[in-house]
C-alpha cells in the first residue's frame, strides 16, 4: 500500500476480530518501529507485545479502552526516562508501526488510558522507563465505528489554521 493511502486511511479502530496477527506479520510492524529515527540514535525504547487474555482484560478495565479486551495484541511503548527525547522517540517509532499496521491490512487505536503502576506491575516494567503509550492492534470488524462517528472526534483543523509560512500567523493558500 501506497504511503499516503495508508495515511488516509488509518482511523482508530475500536472494534476487533477474534483472529490472531499472523507473526510474520507483526514481526514486519515491530521492524517497522525498530527502523524508526531518534535522538542520537539512541533507541530509548522498549516494546511489550502484551497477547494474553487475563493481561488484556485488566488494560480493558479503563473507560476508555473497553475494547482492549478484544483486540488480540496490546503494543506497550516503553521510553527510558534518562534519555531527554525519549517520549519522542517512542511516540515516531509507534507511529511508524501504525502506518505500517495499516498497510498490512490491520487497525490500530493509540491508547492514553492506563494506570502506570499497574501496567508496570502486572508487565514487570524496570523503574528505568517511563510507559509512554499502549497500542491496540487486529483485525478490524466490517462495522462503522460508531463511537468515533456520535462523538464526532476525527474532525481535523483546516490546514490554514495550523500551519504558518515565515512567521506565526503568515497563512497561505494551501492546496490539498
Ligand atoms: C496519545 C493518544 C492517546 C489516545 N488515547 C485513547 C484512548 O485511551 N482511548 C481511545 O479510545 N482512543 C484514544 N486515542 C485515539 C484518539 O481518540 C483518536 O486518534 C482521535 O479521536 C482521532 O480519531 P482517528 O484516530 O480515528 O483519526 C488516543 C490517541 C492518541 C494520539
Amino acid at each position: 500500500m501506497e504511503v499516503y493511502e495508508a495515511i488516509k486511511l488509518r482511523r482508530s479502530v475500536r472494534s476487533y476480530e477474534q483472529k490472531t496477527i499472523p507473526s510474520e506479520i507483526l514481526s514486519r510492524v515491530l521492524e517497522a518501529g525498530r527502523a524508526a529515527p531518534s535522538a542520537s540514535n539512541n533507541q530509548p525504547w522498549h516494546f511489550i507485545v502484551v497477547r494474553d487474555q487475563e493481561k488484556r482484560k485488566i488494560l480493558s478495565n479503563r473507560m476508555f479502552t473497553r475494547f482492549l479486551a478484544e483486540s488480540p495484541v496490546v503494543i506497550v511503548g516503553c521510553g527510558e526516562k534518562n534519555r531527554r527525547y525519549h517520549v519522542v522517540d517512542v511516540s515516531i517509532a509507534m507511529q511508524q508501526m501504525v502506518i505500517a499496521a495499516t498497510s498490512e491490512g490491520l487497525g490500530t487505536c493509540w491508547i492514553g488510558d492506563f494506570n502506570e503502576e499497574t501496567v508496570r506491575t502486572m508487565l514487570k516494567i524496570p523503574e528505568k522507563y517511563n510507559i509512554i503509550c499502549l497500542l491496540a492492534m487486529g483485525y478490524p470488524k466490517e462495522k462503522t465505528d460508531l463511537a468515533a462517528t456520535l462523538l464526532r472526534i476525527r474532525g481535523r483543523k483546516k490546514l490554514e489554521n495550523i500551519v504558518s509560512f515565515d512567521e506565526y500567523g503568515k497563512h497561505e493558500k494551501l492546496l490539498s
